[in-house]
């Protein structure tokens, strides 16, 4: 059998990313992370399109060096096509049309949702760890997304819950800007969570129908919270950082945890295994460690049965986008040259 070696590519915000992949084993995964951020509060879309710019030739060349493979062994080169910003993704999309022209191989358009799923079927060598069985329910939440997915097969896919508002990553990132945090500030409060007591602060959580979650309303309670305590005591932050950031953090983690138990519920009949559907979570807030703690409660507590990837898998990365290249090299649907980047989240 010819060996199947997918390139892929991966620049929809601020990591730029290439990965090596050889059926659905990865060989490679390199990122470059852009500092330039940082003080900004947030992405700076021109910024992010220059570092693309700058990081990407760098991180190609590196990810087919270290799988140790030649340029003209690739069957394929698949790339994020959206949703993303605009400017990010022409960089990765310009560069992998270029690479396909240039070697005369395949174009693989992906959609970053789904690849950020189809991540959980990215397999070690000796194809020995558990993947999720169709049909299953992934929580994708991510800085731009929060999505509850029902998984019916590789590419079919149906929203079944997503945010009416900001997505939990937002949540994150704005809580840890009230509190002064540079950012992304997901990271930065799962690690003073760590050392905080999650009770100590309650904030309201909202009140939303069915499988949909709001974040706004949790972000501006936590505002006018700390503007009131600032008042009494201007160093209530600096004073209370281990204590808010695990109160904070233990309100999304219990959001998020309630519109999943309710979504097991809803799709009990799916089961032909006479249970909940498997459950998979995935994106940046993925790597969360008190949603990952909460997730293995319920593995105890309630018998769910869950997938969390590894954390070089839970942000961004290239081998989500070419493991679901290869998944569409596999049935063969290739993109052309004149597939263009989209920004906005396809509904699938
Ligand atoms: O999937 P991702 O890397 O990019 C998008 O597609 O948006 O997700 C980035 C988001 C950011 O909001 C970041 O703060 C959040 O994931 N994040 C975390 C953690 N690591 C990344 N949030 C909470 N805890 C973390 N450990
Ligand atoms: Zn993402």
């Amino acid at each position: 059998m010819k060996q199947t070696y997918i390139l892929g590519i991966e620049s929809s915000c601020d990591d730029t990313s290439a990965a090596v992949i050889l059926h659905d084993v990865i060989l490679s995964n390199v990122t470059a992370g852009q500092d330039v951020h940082k003080n900004f509060g947030g992405v700076v879309p021109e910024l992010a399109s220059r570092a693309h710019q700058q990081n990407i030739i760098p991180v190609i060349d590196t990810a087919i060096q270290k799988a140790n493979i030649r340029k003209n062994q690739l069957s394929a080169v698949a790339f994020t096509r959206g949703p993303g910003l605009l400017g990010s993704l022409l960089v990765g999309t310009s560069f992998a049309k270029a690479f396909s022209l240039g070697l005369n191989i395949p174009l693989i358009e992906v959609d970053h949702l789904q690849a950020h799923i189809l991540s959980h079927f990215i397999r070690n060598e000796s194809h020995t760890n558990p993947v999720p069985e169709f049909p299953f329910l992934c929580l994708t939440v991510s800085g731009g997304h929060t999505q509850i997915v029902l998984i019916r097969d590789y590419f079919d896919m149906e929203v079944i819950g997503q945010t009416i508002d900001d997505a939990a990553g937002e949540a994150f990132d704005k809580s840890a800007k009230i509190m002064g945090l540079p950012y992304p500030g997901g990271p930065l409060i799962d690690k003073l969570a760590r050392d905080g007591n999650p009770g100590r602060f309650t904030f309201s959580k909202p009140v939303i129908p069915g499988l949909d979650f709001s974040f706004s309303g949790l972000k501006t309670s936590f505002l006018y919270f700390l503007r009131d305590e600032l008042k009494k005591d201007p160093d209530f932050i600096e004073k209370n950082k281990h204590d808010l950031s695990a109160s904070i953090q233990a309100t999304i983690i219990e959001i998020l945890m309630a519109k999943l138990a309710l979504a097991l519920e809803k799709t009990r009949n799916l089961n032909t295994r006479n249970g909940y559907l498997d459950v998979a979570i995935a994106g940046g807030v993925s790597a969360n460690s008190g949603l990952r703690q909460a997730l293995e409660n319920a593995r105890e507590a309630r018998g769910w049965n869950i997938f969390i990837p590894p954390i070089q898998y839970s942000t961004d990365n290239a081998a989500m986008i070419a493991v679901a290249g290869y998944f569409k090299f596999l049935k063969g649907a290739f993109g052309s040259q004149s597939d263009v980047p989209y920004a906005r989240a396809k509904r699938t």
